[in-house]
């Protein structure tokens, strides 16, 4: 090609983000997939790493800390990242139908990937404890609901054993493609920092995600994309916590409802993530919860779901251990729109109602 066609084509060529066609995509030498995988997505990925002075502020001592905005992937959440890989691989194998439990974010994924692949889907959530925004989308999806009475760790057990019985395929976090996908984040920020932080702060739930991150961190480590490896700061709530108390919870109970197991089905990766990264894991409290959410909210613009808040909740808790001029990086699992019932119940704005529609009574209100 001539020098002048080269200089026109870039100019002319759109922007990276244009181009965007999903993670397996962009990161296809680092996944299992091969030229025969059908790529089921539905762009997946690309999220922002957005800096939060305000959380830094609270910290001092010259730190930089980002959140890794992975609410804003399409159905609103991380698990997207795992389904276009888990739903991919079930489409190559040639299933017709995928199943999951769920607290809420896995069934609103799994149900999208699997109507976008032709699939059906069949989720099992436990009965009130899924927050509105999430049941909306699995139903809207077109997945098949099944509410059950007993928590998210119940609902695993039965899924285990329908996707043992029946031609269907399993796509919780027990399926290693879902960790395949959610590694991808880990690349994101290497390539965005130029290098991994020093702590990564993530909330755990079934400890996937977790298990996900120190996968991707290590594979770009070991092939020289990154200089360092980051501590894993794994945090739960204080009432579903049983990788801080090292058993398991038969009634966990906490207002991020995506996080309340209390049997978490990767803990003995979670572990090695915590062990190999001189680690740690923590709890934090409701209350806590709620305050790093509004602080997002209000300080920063960002809405996030209870259970990413706890990332930023567990950073501000054990702030006193976070070395001088270090860069953190505090993962937001899911949207703040999934969860509504909480937004509204959990805020400090003024809400007025039922005032009269003319101008005198509202500008009385705004104070002119
Ligand atoms: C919003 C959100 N954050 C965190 C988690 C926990 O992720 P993991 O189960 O991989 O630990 C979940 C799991 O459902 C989730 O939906």
């Amino acid at each position: 090609m001539a020098f002048s066609q080269k200089i026109k084509q870039l100019f002319t060529s759109p922007p990276k983000k244009n181009n965007w066609d999903g993670l397996i995509e962009a990161y296809k030498t680092w996944l299992p997939v091969t030229k025969k995988t059908p790529i089921i997505t539905l762009k997946e990925g690309a999220t922002p790493l957005i800096e939060v002075q305000s959380i830094a502020n609270r910290i001092g001592k010259g730190v930089k800390v980002y959140v890794k905005y992975d609410g804003l992937n399409p159905t609103g959440s991380f698990k997207d990242r795992g389904m276009t890989m888990a739903i991919s691989k079930a489409k190559e194998a040639g299933c017709e139908a995928v199943i999951c439990a769920s607290t809420g974010n896995t069934s609103a994924s799994a149900a999208a990937y699997a109507s976008k692949g032709g699939m059906r889907s069949f989720v099992i959530i436990p009965d009130g404890y899924v927050a509105q925004g999430k049941l909306a989308q699995a139903l809207v999806y077109g997945a098949e609901v099944l509410a059950i009475k007993g928590n998210f760790d119940k609902a695993l057990n039965i899924v285990r054993e329908l996707s043992d019985k029946y031609p269907i395929t399993l796509v919780n976090s027990v399926n290693p493609y879902r960790l395949q996908g959610q590694k991808t984040a880990a690349f994101e920020i290497i390539e965005n920092l130029g290098d991994a932080p020093d702590w990564l702060c993530i909330p755990m739930g079934n400890a996937g995600n977790i298990s996900a991150y120190w996968m991707g961190f290590q594979e770009f480590f070991q092939a020289k994309k990154a200089k360092q490896l980051p501590r894993m700061m794994g945090f739960q709530a204080s009432g579903s916590a049983p990788l801080v108390e090292g058993k398991s919870i038969s009634n966990p109970e906490t207002i991020a409802t995506a996080i309340r197991i209390g049997n978490p089905v990767n803990k003995e990766k979670a572990f090695i993530a915590r062990e190999s990264s001189n680690g740690k894991f923590s709890s934090v409290t409701d209350s806590e919860i709620i305050d790093a959410y509004k602080i997002l909210g209000k300080e920063e613009g960002i809405f996030c779901e209870p259970a990413s808040a706890a990332s930023v909740a567990g950073l501000l808790k054990t702030k006193d251990e976070v070395p001088k001029n270090s860069t953190i990086v505090c993962v937001l699992t899911g949207n703040g729109l999934k969860d509504p019932d909480c937004a509204i119940k959990n805020n400090d704005s003024v809400f007025h109602t039922g005032i009269d529609a003319e101008l005198n009574s509202i500008t009385k209100i705004m104070g002119f």
